[in-house]
């Protein structure tokens, strides 16, 4: 990998806590919008977006992978960390990207990938080329196979399906060596006890920060250290949860916090010190050491992305996070969707009871989605994420309401997950589908060709161009939350106001009044000025205000 001469962009704000309370913007370039007509959204697809997002209200835009891939995995299968897919544009594209996201006040993060590179990278190509033993091989995981060579060096399983091993074979067809992949076989795991390995991301972190990106996400944060030492141990069953001591053999090690250590110093180099947010699925109780602010700074918590529409699960989970936010120094993090997981709408919408995997294996057909329920709960929930202390992380679309797009047909998924289980999971493809623009061009919008991912007709209705005359729309309503948070979110406490457990309340600074009614049945309005609602709020006549069941009202105490 070589170096190219970065144009630094200006950062313009030195504010070194901008991050603590920023509404950040998950964009995922090849979905978000298409300037150059392939079907695959772009660099210079986003730079023409950025006034939507400025306008949007958010505070920072975080890119998932736009380096050169051959996507098996999205894009999570980077073969240069410091270039730009040909199919996205340039790093003369970036950097306009970076000066027009700046000059309209947002922050950019990109997405950086250390656990694994892609089998295209010229390390891995490099190792395939080299004997066993070779310094080139000492980059990732290489090992002999059991019993004579033919059985997996261990019983690790890829988060994918099937074995974390694939074994190589000479030209003439002779097996040798295996090697560990902890997701797709096209993304080799590399071995961070390796220097050279340690070095070159820190090189990768310098190279980004000199461009003027002011942060980064921090794939499988929890996945870097493996205790590798012979004979291999017996990994936790994701099941039931990792252990809380370190002891799992391949996640959240805390050999771990050594590198992130290392990474501080690195990111502290600048001005104003870049930012960095970890992924990092282990036990609530160890996501903080990931944030420490001697470490990344910060790191998400998953948690309402698999919590059901439930007051007490809710509740719950923004108590102990913001505890576990303060103990680390951080702010905490709160996530409704991402790339990953079904969009919130959709789950929602679905009985409580349903796995997301079984709705989207029958095509979105069983159990029904009910879309009006689904929408109206996202409405609230998301207005509870934005009332709240911390970072909130919007994923593109959820803004528009968007639905998991169930029905995408077999032979047109991309998602590594629906091929390594077999078609025995359908995967990640239904919150991916290009974004809805607007109604009157091709791709509504998206693009002139044909997008990667089929859209449906359905995506008429939630088209921005559609949404932004209506003042009623899911945009609107962010548009509004948005534009109130940052009149109003200072401070990183709130204190609850318990007055039906059917009802999450919560009051921040300056007499503002987050109140959530989880209940189908409408609940009493405390006294104040409505300033939002995530749905309509009647004062029957002569009577008392109502909070409608399934709706979020911001209010202002006095
Ligand atoms: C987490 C990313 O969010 C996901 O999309 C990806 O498949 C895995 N890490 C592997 O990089």
């Amino acid at each position: 990998m070589t170096d190219t001469d970065a144009t630094p962009t200006e950062v313009p704000v030195a504010d070194a806590d901008w991050w603590r309370q920023a509404t950040v913007y998950q964009v995922y370039p090849r979905s978000f919008a298409d300037s150059d007509g392939d079907g695959l959204g772009d660099i210079a697809g986003v730079t023409s977006r950025v006034p939507y997002l400025a306008q949007l209200g958010v505070d920072a835009i975080w890119l998932s992978p736009f380096y050169p891939s051959e996507l098996a995995d999205g894009g999570y299968d980077v073969a240069d960390y410091r270039d730009v897919d040909p199919r996205l544009g340039t790093l003369a594209d970036f950097d306009d990207m970076v000066a027009a996201a700046h000059g309209a006040g947002l922050k950019v993060i990109v997405d950086i990938v250390p656990n694994h590179t892609s089998d295209q990278h010229v390390w891995f190509r490099e190792a395939l080329a080299s004997e066993p033993g070779s310094p080139a091989r000492a980059r990732y995981v290489f090992r002999d196979g059991l019993d004579g060579g033919a059985t997996p060096p261990s019983t690790w399983p890829s988060n994918f399906g099937g074995s974390a091993w694939t074994r190589l074979t000479r030209p003439d067809g002779t097996p040798e060596q295996w090697y560990l992949h902890l997701f797709a076989p096209e993304q080799p795991d590399l071995d961070w006890s390796n220097l050279e390995v340690r070095d070159d991301f820190k090189a990768t972190l310098r190279f980004w920060s000199d461009r003027g990106v002011d942060g980064f996400r921090v794939d499988v944060a929890h996945g870097l250290a493996k205790d590798l030492v012979e004979p291999l141990r017996d990994a936790n069953p994701k099941d039931f949860g990792l252990p809380t001591d370190g002891s799992d053999p391949l996640y959240d090690r805390d050999e771990v916090h050594e590198i992130f250590q290392e990474w501080r110093e690195v990111l502290d180099e600048y001005d104003p010190p870049r930012t960095a947010v970890a992924e990092a699925w282990v036990a609530r109780e160890r996501v903080s050491l990931y944030a420490r602010p001697t470490e990344l700074g910060q790191a998400f918590n998953f948690e309402l992305t698999r919590a059901e529409f439930d007051p007490a699960e809710f509740r719950t989970i923004i108590e102990s996070n913001l505890e576990l936010a303060a103990e680390s120094g951080a702010s905490s993090t709160w996530v409704l969707s991402n790339h990953d997981v079904v969009r919130h709408a959709t789950r929602y919408g679905l009985p409580a009871t349903t796995d997301g995997d079984a709705f989207l294996l029958s095509g979105g057909t069983s159990p029904e989605l009910d879309r009006a329920t689904g929408l109206r709960r996202a409405r609230a929930a998301s207005m509870l994420m934005l009332a709240l202390p911390g970072s909130a992380y919007v994923y593109q679309g959820e803004e528009l309401g968007l639905f998991e797009v169930a029905d995408i047909p077999d032979d047109q998924l991309q998602d590594p997950v629906w091929i390594r289980t077999e078609h025995g999971l359908k995967g990640r493809d239904g919150c991916r589908v290009p974004l809805p623009w607007d109604t009157s061009s091709p791709a509504f919008g998206f693009g002139t060709h044909e997008p990667h991912l089929p859209q449906p007709a359905w995506f008429a209705d939630s088209a921005v161009s559609v949404e932004e005359g209506d003042a009623d729309s899911t945009l609107s309503l962010y548009r509004r939350a948005l534009a109130l948070r940052h009149q109003l979110q200072r401070g990183e406490d709130l204190t609850w106001v318990d007055d039906d457990p059917a009802v999450v309340h919560f009051a921040r600074h300056d007499g503002w009044h987050s109140v959530t009614n989880f209940s189908t049945e409408a609940a009493a309005l405390p006294e104040g000025e409505v300033l939002l609602s995530s749905g309509p709020v009647e004062t029957p006549a002569g009577g008392a205000a109502q909070l409608p069941g399934e709706t979020t009202v911001w209010l202002r105490v006095r």
